[in-house]
C-alpha cells in the first residue's frame, strides 16, 4: 500500500489517511495519553454516554466518538475516549444502565492502568428519577429515588415507591 493517499469510507464517513502499514480498510482511532476509554458500548449509545457525562465540545482535551463500529463479541460497538478525565462511581452507573457490558479503561501515560467492566449494583438510588410524575419520590418528601434491577439486558428498573416498571426508553428520558 502507498505511504499516502489511502482514501477509506467507514461508516458512510470518507476519511482521508495517510498509511502508515494500515491496509485499506482499516481505521485506526489516536490511542489517548492520560484519560478514561470507554469501550464496548452498546452500539448506538456513544450519544447517551456523552451526554451523561456532561460533555458540551467544549472541553480542552480530544474527545473521540466511534459508533458502530465491529466488535468481536457483539457485532457492533460504540466507543467514547476523553483524554484528561476520569469517572466518578456514579457517572459509572450511569453508564451501566444503558451499556451493561461497557468496559471502563484508565490510561495513565498511554497505558491501561485499570480496566474496569460495569456493574450495576442490585439497588440504584439517587440516581435517575421515577417515570411516574404520582409517584412519591417525585413529590415535595424528602425521599430518595430508588430501584431494584430485575433485569440488567434488557434493562428493567422496579420503582421502590411506586412499583412502576421503568425500561432503557424512560431512563433515557430522565437523562
Ligand atoms: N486505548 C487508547 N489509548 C491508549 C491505550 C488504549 O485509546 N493509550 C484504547 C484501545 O484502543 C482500546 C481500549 O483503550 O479501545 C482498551 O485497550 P486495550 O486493553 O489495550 O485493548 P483490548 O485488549 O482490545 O481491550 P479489551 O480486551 O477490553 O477489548
Ligand atoms: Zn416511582
Amino acid at each position: 500500500m502507498s505511504k499516502l493517499k489511502s482514501f477509506i469510507c467507514v461508516c458512510g464517513i470518507s476519511l482521508f489517511l495517510e498509511g502508515f502499514g494500515m491496509s485499506e480498510t482499516e481505521l485506526r482511532v489516536s490511542k489517548i495519553k492520560d484519560g478514561t476509554v470507554i469501550d464496548h458500548i452498546t452500539a448506538g449509545h456513544a450519544l447517551d454516554v456523552v451526554k451523561i457525562l456532561g460533555i458540551t465540545g467544549r472541553e480542552k482535551g480530544p474527545i473521540t466518538l466511534a459508533i458502530n463500529v465491529p466488535s468481536e463479541r457483539f457485532k457492533t460497538k460504540d466507543i467514547v475516549k476523553i483524554e484528561g478525565r476520569e469517572l466518578n462511581p456514579q457517572e459509572v452507573h450511569k453508564i451501566a444502565l444503558l451499556a451493561p457490558h461497557a468496559c471502563i479503561n484508565i490510561i495513565r501515560d498511554y497505558k491501561v492502568v485499570k480496566k474496569q467492566e460495569v456493574k450495576l449494583p442490585k439497588i440504584i438510588e439517587n440516581i435517575i428519577k421515577c417515570v411516574n410524575p404520582a409517584c412519591i419520590s417525585n413529590s415535595n418528601e424528602p425521599v430518595k429515588a430508588r430501584f431494584y434491577v430485575d433485569c440488567e439486558d434488557p434493562l428493567l428498573l422496579k420503582c421502590h415507591y411506586c412499583g412502576y416498571i421503568m425500561e432503557k426508553k424512560d431512563v433515557l428520558q430522565r437523562f
